[in-house]
């Protein structure tokens, strides 16, 4: 798919990872809906950053953990733009706990985000691809979504066993997706490993540069590894289905 003119939605999009793909694909010429919960003032910076790209950006606000707050966004999204192409499912929670304490209530809270989420979205975002849209379209595709899952969904990390079950779910749902949204719309995921720090950890820290030492390329990667992902998956329109791992190697060992 030529990103050129097309209008694609970033959930999480105001901050970090999410915001480093916005950016991403606003540089290769798309239009883009910054998706955001809680960070609204940093939708707004980024949108402004975007549209300074020559490109259009709408700050649009939700919290994905509820069905009628997402079919709420699409709905303004049909009504605002009227086409959508491109939806990356980018926001989740990351939340530890130990398993014995982990509450009905916490693991339907990861479970709504992770996974609810980008399917119901995934659901919503296809009809209006599959619409048309008037603009003229290039390609057999009409329509690419990316998943962003993580390492968790491969091996299980130590407390985080609501979280990683959400994101190995995430990487089921790609695949399930792809086979039932062929042959128009592609899915895809990718699988970021060491990218940026979590809160409270600071980027120039001495823990942080440990954590690269852990990465069989021994360094962390960054926001635009992972945009640079999603935009390849995004315009090669003979791959869907596919788990793309931009980690540094760091599966491979332990
Ligand atoms: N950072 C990494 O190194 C790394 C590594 C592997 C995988 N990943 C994956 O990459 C993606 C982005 O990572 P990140 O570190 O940038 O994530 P993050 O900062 O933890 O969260 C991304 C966004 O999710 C949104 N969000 C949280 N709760 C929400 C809710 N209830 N409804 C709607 N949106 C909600 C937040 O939006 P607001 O700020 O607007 O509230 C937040 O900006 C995630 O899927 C993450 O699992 C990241």
């Amino acid at each position: 798919m030529d990103l050129s003119g097309k209008t694609a939605l970033v959930t999480g999009a105001a901050r970090r990872v999410g915001k480093a793909v916005a950016l991403g694909l606003a540089r290769r010429g798309a239009d883009v809906v910054i998706h955001y919960n809680g960070s609204q003032e940093a939708a707004e910076r980024t949108a402004a950053e975007i549209a300074g790209l020559g490109v259009e950006a709408v700050p649009l606000g939700a919290d994905l953990r509820h069905a009628r707050e997402i079919e709420r966004l699409f709905l303004e999204i049909g009504e605002r733009i009227g086409r959508l192409d491109v939806l990356v499912n980018s926001a989740a929670s990351f939340r530890a706990a130990r398993f014995e304490e982990i509450s009905s209530e916490a693991w339907d809270e990861v479970m709504a985000l992770n996974v609810r989420a980008p399917f119901l979205c995934s659901r919503l975002a296809a009809s209006l691809m599959r619409r048309p849209s008037g603009k003229e379209d290039t390609g057999p595709d009409t329509g690419a979504i990316v998943n962003i899952s993580d390492l968790s969904a491969y091996r299980p990390w130590p407390g985080y066993t609501h979280h990683g079950a959400s994101k190995a779910a995430l990487v089921h749902l790609t695949s399930s997706s792809a086979l039932e949204l062929a042959p128009d719309i592609r899915v895809n995921c990718v699988i970021p490993g060491a990218i940026l720090p979590p809160p409270g950890v600071d980027l120039e820290s001495e823990e942080w540069r440990r954590r690269g030492e852990s990465v069989l390329l021994g360094r962390t990667g960054n926001g635009k590894h992972v945009a640079d992902a999603v935009v390849s998956l995004i315009e090669n329109d003979f791959i869907t289905g596919a788990i793309l791992p931009v980690d540094g190697g760091e599966r491979l060992l332990k």
